[in-house]
């Protein structure tokens, strides 16, 4: 009988995306995939810790796992990602859950398969996590679930030391993989049929050093590769955003018009407190120079309330802002507390009464904002390409080059098609059309 495996996925497209390096990792072992966990041999958690939601997620869920493994010892325990990194939390993880079998860090995941081979051997607990990055490993080949896109890693780690953000400590320094590498792996998709390629790091825009290039640069060569597809990339850092990027996007009708751009917040106090090293108005000032290349260009954001020491005048800044640069989508979170970073010693920690109150209005505000655009679309055509099946709805579902979303009824298969959508409907984020 085959063996099978179940990974559960925590936290960002990163991760995301190593989840899918992991199972490569499993299938070069002879495991097959299972959604199911009375039907798995082998368990993988890949997890996160940007907020302490994201570790009580996957606290709970391991925890869960308990009788399972009573029921069944050969069962795996593996528990890898971003929370294994963090300080202390691998010998927290070993207490709490002795029955974990396989432990690894974020910075020591291309030894999973060694690893898995030696609990199969007999040891009875594999825990090896490296404490400092490591020469960047290419040429294992990730098990891809996310046809038409494909994930593609430019950089690792991350040296920004944004005062709230714990990343730096999990994923350690920034390296950037060898513009050959990417080229080689971004014509091997696009051969494979991947129509979508996204570009990969915590700051895209700083990619290069110690390899010699600059990220417009190797966007210009990703998107000079032969063939039918487009191009994304995500993070962008305001601080380190800059024309040439724009103008490679201008070059290429393979970018998609859509940047995701993390704000934070709009107040400058409390940007130089997070050490975003950039002002509002530089902020507007580049949303500014994006609109003079493609006035319709859509931008994405993050933005965190409730930050140490943020007053209500510093909550309505950000949502001046908000109004202002007119977000097709934003990502809104509570301030969240990480140990052994700079703002968890900072004075005026906000109670949670305020930092509710901020959420609440703010994601009020950026759904009134989401839904006044879509009613826009009423009546246009684009182009999507289609990317998943909904099965609740019944539809398909794609993102024309501003990622905008649309939903639609086909009788055949359209996964990895571009299609001409006239939206008939606009439903909230939601735009629904008929195939034309
Ligand atoms: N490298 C990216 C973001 C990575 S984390 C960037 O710099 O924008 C994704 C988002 O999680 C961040 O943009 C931030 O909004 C949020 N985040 C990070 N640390 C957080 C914390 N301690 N509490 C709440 N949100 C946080
Ligand atoms: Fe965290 Fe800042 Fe790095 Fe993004 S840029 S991962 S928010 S430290
Ligand atoms: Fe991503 Fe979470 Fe790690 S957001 S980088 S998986 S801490």
């Amino acid at each position: 009988m085959e063996k099978k495996y179940k990974i559960v996925t925590y936290g960002c497209q990163m991760n995301v995306h190593e989840s899918e390096k992991m199972a490569g990792a499993l299938r070069r072992l002879g495991y097959e995939e299972t959604t199911d966990d009375e039907e798995a041999d082998l368990i993988l958690f890949n997890t996160c810790c940007i907020r302490e939601n994201a570790e009580n997620h996957a606290f709970g869920n391991i925890g869960a796992l308990k009788k399972l493994k009573k029921r069944k010892p050969s069962l795996i325990i593996a528990v890898g990602g971003c929370m294994t990194q963090e300080k202390g939390k691998t010998e927290l993880l070993k207490k709490k859950f002795p029955f974990i079998d396989v432990m690894f860090g974020t910075l020591n995941l291309e030894e999973l398969e060694t690893l898995i081979k030696r609990k199969l051997d007999g040891q009875k607990r594999v825990i090896s996590v490296r404490e400092k990055e490591g020469e960047i490993v290419e040429g294992a080949e990730p098990f891809r679930t996310s046809y038409p896109n494909a994930w593609v890693n430019i950089t690792y780690g991350c040296d920004n030391f944004c005062s709230y953000c714990i990343v730096p400590y999990v994923r350690g320094r920034e390296r950037s993989r060898r513009p050959e590498h990417i080229i080689a792996e971004v014509e091997r998709l696009v051969k494979e049929g991947y129509k979508e390629i996204t570009l990969l790091g915590q700051n895209v825009n700083s990619y290069g050093r110690g390899v010699d290039s600059s990220f417009a640069e190797l966007l210009d060569k990703v998107a000079s590769v032969e063939g039918n597809f487009r191009v994304r990339f995500m993070t962008s850092h305001p601080k380190d955003f800059t024309e040439d990027v724009v103008k490679v996007m201008q070059k290429h009708k393979k970018i998609m018009r859509l940047i995701h751009l993390p704000v934070q917040s709009g107040s400058n106090a409390v940007l130089a407190a997070m050490n975003r090293r950039y002002t509002r108005e530089k902020y507007l000032a580049e949303i500014e120079m994006l609109r003079r290349y493609f006035p319709e260009a859509e931008v994405t954001t993050d933005i965190i309330v409730g930050f140490p020491g943020e007053t209500e005048e510093d909550y309505l800044l950000t949502e001046d802002l908000v109004k202002r640069v007119d977000f097709a989508s934003a990502f809104t979170f509570v301030y969240s507390k990480r140990e052994g970073t700079k703002a968890a010693t900072m004075e005026g920690q906000l109670p949670e009464e305020v930092q509710k109150d901020r959420i609440m209005r703010l994601v009020e505000l950026v759904n009134s904002l989401t839904r006044k655009k879509s009613e826009k679309y009423l009546g246009k055509t684009v182009e999507i390409l289609c990317e998943d099946y909904d099965e609740k709805k019944g539809l398909y579902l794609g993102r024309d080059e501003f990622g905008r979303m649309g939903y639609f009824k086909s009788d055949e298969n359209e996964i990895g098609n571009f299609i001409n959508l006239k939206i008939t409907k606009a439903n909230g984020i939601s735009l629904f059309g008929e195939k034309v």
